[in-house]
């Protein structure tokens, strides 16, 4: 129900506005998000790889509704790209896009010529490009533009939700060579004719889908902060032979850095998904929904002096 709620707060500009006018708030957000610049992504990105992490650092915004919008979005990422060259950490980095920030609600043809802009500077600067899935109506068309953009740049990664009912089918097509593909349990609201609703559905769905691409000929990418999962995971890399270069594991920048560090130690590649930019809130909504005893975080820094 609190879940519900959250996730209907993450659309509401009402809410919006009053979170993002309050100073407390804004304090709150630092835990999850680098910070509003470039340069903020990109320091949060230097400390990560010097303790050994890897990045995927996404420009925060989405569903935008104006050319403009989608071409600020565009540039931002090129700046981004540039600035993580300067500093030496643009090879092995990777970007993660949200094609309604580029401009999908508007066309798929503008979705895909700015989508393909920004993965034309990832290859340049030998980083790579992850799309992030996003709520289930866009799901067809967001695959069948990452297919178009591999044609191009065939190591765009791409993102399967287990908490939807076609999660395995997707993973079976996705499970081949040269394709990069970030398994999450899904953070959107979605009807239960399309998803799974109870926790245990999806958690089941998530262990069907690794198996198939720990299986596969793909490159896994594990992105949950479950312990469970992520112990089947690594049991399923052992039973497959995987070496710790053929897979990653994904976790969101403040969430469980512990485990993140755990896992680095023992030899595993680790990838935080690094937000940053002034456009947090729809994020931080979907973050709280996820654990909803992150609002007691909230609280505190709400009333602290
Ligand atoms: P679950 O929510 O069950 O959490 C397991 C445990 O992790 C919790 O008990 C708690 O200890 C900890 N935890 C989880 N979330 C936390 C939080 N916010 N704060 C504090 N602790 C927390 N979704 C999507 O729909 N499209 C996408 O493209 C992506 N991309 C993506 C990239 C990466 C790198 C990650 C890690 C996640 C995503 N997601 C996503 C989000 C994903 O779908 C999911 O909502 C979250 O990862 C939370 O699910 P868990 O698998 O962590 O399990």
């Amino acid at each position: 129900m609190l879940r519900q709620l959250l996730l209907a707060a993450s659309r509401s500009e009402r809410a919006e506005a009053i979170a993002k006018n309050t100073g407390a708030v804004r304090t709150a957000v630092r835990r999850f998000v680098a910070g509003e610049t470039a340069d903020d992504a990109v320091e949060v990105a230097r400390a990560l790889t010097a303790r050994g992490l890897q990045v995927s650092i996404d420009h925060l915004g989405e569903d935008v509704v104006a050319e403009d919008q989608a071409e600020a979005a565009v540039r931002a990422y090129l700046t981004l790209l540039d600035r993580l060259y300067g500093a030496g950490l643009a090879a092995g980095a990777d970007v993660s896009l949200k094609l309604s920030a580029l401009g999908l609600r508007l066309s798929d043809r503008l979705a895909a010529e700015n989508a393909a802009r920004v993965c034309a500077a990832a290859a340049r600067v030998h980083a790579t490009v992850t799309v992030d899935m996003e709520e289930h109506t866009l799901v067809e068309r967001t695959l069948s533009l990452v297919d178009e953009l591999r044609k191009e740049h065939p190591t765009v990664g791409v993102v399967v939700q287990a908490y939807l009912r076609d999660a395995e089918e997707r993973c079976r097509a996705l499970a081949v060579p040269g394709s990069r593909v970030r398994l999450c349990k899904g953070a959107y609201e979605a009807p239960e004719a399309y998803a799974h609703t109870s926790p245990r559905e999806v958690d089941l769905s998530f262990v069907r889908c690794l198996k198939i691409l720990m299986t596969g000929q793909g490159y896994p990418m594990i992105a949950t902060h479950d312990r469970r999962l992520i112990e089947i995971a690594s049991a399923l890399a052992v039973l497959n032979e995987r070496e710790p270069g053929s897979f990653e594991y994904q976790m969101l920048y403040g969430v469980r850095p512990a485990e993140q560090r755990r896992l680095a130690d023992l030899g595993a590649v680790v990838r935080v998904y690094v937000p940053y930019g002034d456009d947090w809130y729809a994020y931080l909504a979907r973050r709280l929904a996820e654990r909803p005893a992150n609002l007691a975080f909230a609280a505190r820094a709400l009333l602290s002096p």
